[in-house]
């Protein structure tokens, strides 16, 4: 995820268990692109123990090509190409899901980074731009060029995030595609992972921001899957979750400066804080130094109240999970 999953996030996560793989932020490859060493670091610092994905978003063929060369040259598992981030700065470009308004153009890049990249080739994607009507004809092209892996965010790009996910249609690709399925949008815990890959058949799940929320996530997804007890989590487990984050964050930052260091954190304290007291997540978003910050998260979370396995429906972050339940 774009300005979360770094170096330092990785490795957060990876203490709490971990995904079995991770995905890169997105390269945003154009024709004078250079790869920007940040992103780079979480593939050439990866100690997690995990592979990492280099993800590549853009629509100029010989510049993904030109990219794609160039990370191959890096300890990365394979290659991923994002047709799915609805941002209006990147679709107003044709890249991201403003490509799948032009699926002869999608096709061109699919087929050229296909023929081009001799390991592994993967795609991750919604279901179409305006609907997910478009996907029958997207599945159609994704199915012609060998995927190593396809990865669907159920939703249409106008979707955004805030609507259930269309679990027939990822259904639908796992019987079509002749490569395994990864299932996303709207795990957020044990029984809306287990939920999502019940309906779809999926041979896999991709987690965001349930992550963000919730490390644990991908260790108690395993202990259900293989009949063990589950972990509760309690506040005091959020505020070491919080702490570490925040001082593997700092590690990572070169230049350190404690009032953007601490905004930053706010960024990911919004998913964390959903499902706690809403004072909480009122304060958190005013603190404006680090005494302040863990003062804050001391007096809500410095506790062994259990946390909510899933934040409420119809959060400000979350929603249409309820969905995946029934
Ligand atoms: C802050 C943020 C950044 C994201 N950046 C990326 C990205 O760089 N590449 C990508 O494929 N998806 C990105 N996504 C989309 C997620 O990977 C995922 O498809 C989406 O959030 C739905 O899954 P979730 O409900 O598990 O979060 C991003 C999502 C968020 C919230």
């Amino acid at each position: 995820m774009q300005d979360v999953t770094d170096l330092a996030f990785m490795r957060v996560m990876q203490q709490f268990g971990g995904p079995d793989y991770f995905v890169t932020e997105y390269f945003r490859v154009h024709t004078d692109y250079t790869i920007e060493k940040k992103i780079l670091r979480s593939i050439t610092e990866n100690n997690t123990g995990r592979p990492v994905y280099a993800q590549l978003i853009g629509q100029d063929i010989p510049a993904l090509k030109r990219i794609a060369k160039e990370l191959l040259q890096y300890p990365i598992a394979g290659i991923d190409l994002n047709l799915g981030c609805p941002a209006p700065v990147v679709c107003r470009k044709d890249a991201g899901g403003g490509l799948l308004r032009k699926p002869e153009k999608t096709e061109d890049i699919i087929a050229a980074l296909r023929d081009s990249i001799p390991g592994k080739f993967t795609v991750k994607t919604r279901l179409g731009f305006e609907s997910h009507d478009e996907f029958i004809q997207l599945l159609e092209i994704f199915r012609r060029h060998d995927l190593d892996t396809l990865t669907i965010h159920g939703r249409s790009v106008r979707e955004r995030y805030q609507t259930p996910i269309h679990t027939d249609c990822i259904r639908h690709a796992v019987e079509k595609m002749p490569c395994p399925v990864i299932a996303n949008g709207n795990v957020v815990d044990v029984e809306t992972g287990i939920g999502l890959l019940a309906k779809t058949n999926a041979q896999g799940l991709m987690i965001g921001r349930g992550a963000i929320r919730s490390p644990w996530i991908f260790s108690q997804l395993r202990a259900a899957i293989a009949n063990q007890s589950i972990k509760q989590v309690l506040r005091s487990d959020l505020l070491e979750y919080i702490t570490l984050l925040y001082q593997e964050i700092a590690t990572q930052t070169s230049d350190f400066d404690e009032t953007k260091h601490v905004h930053r954190m706010k960024k990911y304290l919004i998913y964390i804080a959903q499902g706690i007291d809403d004072e909480f997540e009122h304060q958190i978003r005013r603190v404006t130094s680090a005494d302040t910050f863990y003062l804050t998260c001391r007096e809500f979370l410095d506790n062994n109240e259990p946390v909510p396995s899933r934040p409420p429906e119809r959060s400000k972050i979350f929603c249409g999970f309820d969905a995946l339940r029934r």
